[in-house]
């Protein structure tokens, strides 16, 4: 039975992966949950596998080498697969440090303990193991003119002191694969949307919002564009990578959907619009007058777009969802879940949407 020690499985992007390695392998595999439950992580996420025999939750800091040390010395773990990390860029402008931590010492700290457990005497590495450490497409900066797009290729020129830490964590995870030949991947992907997204990203904000009647907000002229892509199709990405990807490789993933955030804001209404039952007392509230355009976010990318050219071509993975259909399933997922919601904006998380919005 292979172990798999999945960081940041708390989180949106990693709960969604446990979900589909746990439906996909099933008892074929054991998975390591090591999350600190920062803001982001919710157990709740997780609360239908919780009970599961193969599954067991771990909360630590990925900066605890002592803490990751003993993980590694109890469990025979198989695969990484690194999430954990701070991800939301408009806190990086407001608070770099902890992303500086998080990201790059804590990668270093998951990187030299996955090495400690995996060497072999000689230096080489025990058969099978292997590290995939989970990326942005943000890594690459910003693109300008349509037609371009972001290759494995393409010079790091990250903006944000998110993207900055999540290039210097690859940096460090190159540096491992160049140095001592460390058995890892790494991969690129581009914005990600759907179930267990926490609501101070684009998607399930506004969706929140708009069914409370509340203002939108689109930084300055709404135009930047992102490409998204159903976090489902991430996960099986991720997998493929592991299962099938050439080591020390880097795999760009990318959904093929690129949209300005007026769209995006725009879809969503028109879906909630279409999917809202006559007699929903939130279908009245729901309107493109709440459109509200804020200050520009500092440094502001103005485009991300993704060639998954390589992962395609080597692996045989395509995304498979397409955004009409992605959305509703996600609005779907959200009005099933009012009760989720609630919890994560109940508190000191409206605190949070005032400060950052003014709204
Ligand atoms: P998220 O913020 O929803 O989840 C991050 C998780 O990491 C949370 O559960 C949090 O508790 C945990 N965490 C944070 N600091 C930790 C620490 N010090 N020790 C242990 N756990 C810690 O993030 P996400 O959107 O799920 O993103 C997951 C990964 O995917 C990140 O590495 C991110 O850079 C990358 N990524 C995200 C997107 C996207 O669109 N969301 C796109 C490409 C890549
Ligand atoms: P976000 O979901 O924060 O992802 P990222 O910045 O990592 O791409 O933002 C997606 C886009 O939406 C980005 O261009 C910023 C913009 N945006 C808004 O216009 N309004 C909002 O309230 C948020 C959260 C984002």
């Amino acid at each position: 039975m292979r172990t798999y020690l999945v960081t940041g499985g708390a989180g949106f992007i990693g709960s969604n992966y446990i979900h589909y390695m746990l439906k996909k392998y099933g008892n074929e595999i054991r998975i390591v949950n090591v999350d600190a439950l920062t803001y982001a992580g919710n157990l709740e996420n997780l609360r239908e596998v919780e009970d599961l025999d193969n599954y067991t939750f771990i909360k630590a800091d990925i900066c605890d080498k002592e803490a990751i040390g003993k993980i590694f010395a109890e469990n025979d773990i198989d695969r990484v697969v690194h999430f954990a990390a701070e991800s939301h860029v408009d806190r990086s402008i407001k608070e770099p440090e902890v992303f500086v931590k998080t990201n790059v010492l804590g990668t270093a700290v998951m990187l030299n303990c996955a090495k400690a457990a995996w060497e072999n005497a000689d230096g080489s590495f025990k058969e099978g193991k292997k590290f995939l450490h989970v990326s942005t497409d943000e890594v690459y900066g910003s693109l300008e003119n349509d037609g371009e797009y972001f290759y494995e290729t393409t010079p790091y020129a990250p903006h944000s002191p998110y993207s900055a830490s999540k290039a210097s964590s690859d940096m460090l995870v190159r540096a491992y694969m160049d140095t001592y030949k460390f058995p890892a991947n790494i991969t690129n992907c581009s914005n990600n949307y759907g179930p267990y997204q926490f609501p101070e990203k684009l998607i399930p904000l506004i969706i929140n919002n708009a069914l409370q009647g509340k203002k939108l907000p689109v930084y300055g002229d709404g135009k930047n564009v992102r490409d998204w892509l159903y976090v489902e199709d991430h996960a099986k990405a991720i997998d493929m990578v592991q299962e099938k990807g050439r080591l020390f490789e880097t795999y760009n993933i990318g959904g093929h959907n690129e949209k300005q955030n007026i769209e995006i804001v725009e879809i969503i209404i028109e879906t909630l619009q279409e999917m809202l039952k006559e007699d929903d007392p939130r279908r009245a509230l729901v309107s493109k007058d709440l459109i509200t355009y804020v200050e520009d976010r500092k440094g502001h990318d103005r485009r991300y777009a993704i060639a998954p050219d390589k992962i395609k071509a080597e692996i045989g993975w395509e995304p498979e969802t397409m955004f009409a259909e992605g959305i509703r399933k996600t609005i779907a997922w959200f009005f099933e879940h009012e009760e989720w919601m609630k919890n994560v904006t109940s508190g000191s998380y409206q605190e949070y949407y005032k400060k950052m919005y003014q709204i």
